[in-house]
């Protein structure tokens, strides 16, 4: 049974497989992305109903470029349609959308939808939905680095540079309302890799995976995921 008080304040998923699922099902690629989406949307559901405080998906990769243009518009124009059916619905659930990565090299007819999203839902207070869009773990970890010797340079930060001041720095940071690291990532699909998703932030995260295919990825597994977390034993390198 689900533990209720014990539910993870943060959960991130690499929604992986949608290839492989429109393949067994003899369907173009994106009918598997769409299909992504709508499992993407069961799940929102799911964890705004839980309670659960932050989920964060990853969506589209720094690397995910490199497939066909008719793919990575496709996945774009899911966006629009996710925002134009879905979006009301976010917004009655009391659900805040935020990004994580640089949008704003997306088509943008997806760019002008995501900013709509934020806005409509920027007041929200309940579960604070994350996409990961054009996000990379590295690429976010540079860009902080960066950001923070531009203000050394100009003087507008000073000190030592700790954990703490490169936390606020990333995506997930000061921009993002400072989102508290993931407690658990689940992958679909069967594959045990992290794909350059939250390299600073998982450092002791509990990783769960599964065989399912993401379309496949049922509130029901999401449940049975979390009851295989709240199973671990969480250290944080201490002892008992
Ligand atoms: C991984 O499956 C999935 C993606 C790269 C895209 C994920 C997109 C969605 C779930 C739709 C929602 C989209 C947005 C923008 C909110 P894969 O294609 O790598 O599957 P494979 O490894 O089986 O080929």
């Amino acid at each position: 049974m689900l533990d209720l008080d014990r539910m993870p304040t943060h959960v991130a998923i690499i929604m992986d497989g949608n290839g492989r699922w429109a393949k067994q099902h003899g369907v173009p690629r994106l009918a598997g992305h769409n299909a992504g989406m709508e499992a993407m949307k069961e799940i929102v559901r799911r964890a705004s109903d839980l309670g659960i405080r932050y989920l964060t998906v990853y969506a589209f990769s720094t690397e995910n470029w490199k497939r066909s243009q008719e793919e990575v518009s496709g996945i774009f124009k899911l966006l629009v349609k996710f925002v134009k059916l879905d979006l009301d619905e976010l917004d009655e659930k009391n659900v805040k959308v935020m990004t994580l990565g640089d949008y704003s090299v997306i088509p943008s007819a997806a760019r002008k939808s995501l900013e709509k999203t934020l806005a409509q839902t920027a007041n929200n207070t309940g579960l604070q939905f994350n996409i990961a869009i054009n996000y990379g773990g590295r690429d976010e970890i540079t860009r902080a680095v960066n950001r923070i010797a531009e203000e050394i340079r100009t003087g507008s930060l000073e000190g030592e540079i700790d954990e703490e001041t490169i936390s606020r720095y990333l995506y997930t940071g000061d921009e993002c309302g400072n989102v508290p690291d993931p407690d658990l990532i689940i992958r679909t699909s069967g594959e045990e890799r992290l794909s350059n998703f939250l390299l600073w932030q998982c450092a002791y995260s509990e990783f769960v995976f599964t065989d399912k295919l993401w379309p496949d990825f049922t509130p029901e597994v999401f449940e049975e995921m979390i009851q295989i977390y709240q199973n671990r034993d969480r250290r944080y390198g201490g002892r008992k």
